[in-house]
């Protein structure tokens, strides 16, 4: 059986007010829920360390939205695993496709900080996903194979099951667009079996593949029913505390 995770990737959004706010929202939401979904929360830098307080008795998970790949030293405005470590965080969104477009995410650089969170104890949210021009052009699964072992060569089978691959189509992100279940089911299974390929059908088989891209309540429980579609990476509904409850609890239908 593989592990479910519903992940919500707040993106530059919510301060610390706001953030307990939403938990406090959230937590009340949740309160019957007897689902077997890891949920995980993955708010901005600055308002993890208040939310590792506010989670602490709960059975929500902290997440980060990125990561230097060095321990330390002059990197002004950044921050490194260790640090996201000491505040509590168990999980880290790495090579999402904002982070490729503006801030120069390249596939390298991706795979240096999925080489550090692995070492150092963090789980990873690895991010794939082509853009509308790619996907028209009828290369969805050559890019989808390149980012996927840029960012895997060199890991072993071990590393694996602190893995999590989020497929998030660039064209669906903040759009209302969603891939059909079918686009997102053949994506999976492609991504599936380029792990298998790399790491051995067993590996491939455990490894849980988020899809992420204008996931919504009205659209999750479809998403979710695909075989190999194993959670949900969500960034706008994922602001309001009641529409993320919803898609949480779509998961166990
Ligand atoms: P939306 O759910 O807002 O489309 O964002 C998806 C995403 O980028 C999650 O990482």
């Amino acid at each position: 059986m593989r592990k479910k995770i519903i992940a919500a990737n707040w993106k530059m959004n919510k301060d610390i007010n706001e953030t307990s706010e939403f938990v406090y929202a959230f937590r009340d939401e949740m309160k019957s829920y007897d689902g077997t979904a890891e949920v995980i929360i993955c708010p901005p830098f600055i308002a993890l360390d208040a939310a590792a307080e506010l989670l602490r008795e709960s059975p929500f998970i902290l997440g980060a939205q990125n990561l230097h790949y060095e321990n330390d030293g002059a990197f002004t405005g950044e921050v490194s695993a260790r640090m996201l470590k000491s505040v509590g965080v168990s999980y880290v969104i790495v090579g999402h496709s904002e982070r490729r477009q503006f801030f120069g995410d390249t596939d390298e650089v991706v795979a240096k900080k999925v080489k550090k969170a692995l070492s150092s104890d963090l789980n990873v949210i690895l991010c794939v996903g082509e853009s509308l021009a790619e996907r028209d052009g009828g290369v969805t699964e050559k890019v989808l194979e390149r980012q996927i072992k840029a960012a895997l060569e060199g890991l072993t089978p071990k590393d694996l099951p602190s893995l999590v691959v989020a497929y998030e189509p660039i064209w669906a992100i903040g759009t209302g667009r969603n891939a059909t279940p079918q686009q997102a089911e053949d994506a999976h299974a492609f991504i599936r079996r380029t792990v298998a390929g790399m790491f051995g059908k067993e590996v491939a088989d455990s490894l849980t593949i988020q899809y992420g891209g204008s996931v919504k309540p009205e659209n999750a429980a479809e998403l979710l029913s695909q075989p190999d579609v194993d959670g949900a990476l969500v960034g706008g509904a994922s602001l309001k505390a009641d529409s993320f409850a919803k898609i949480v609890k779509s998961s166990s239908r």
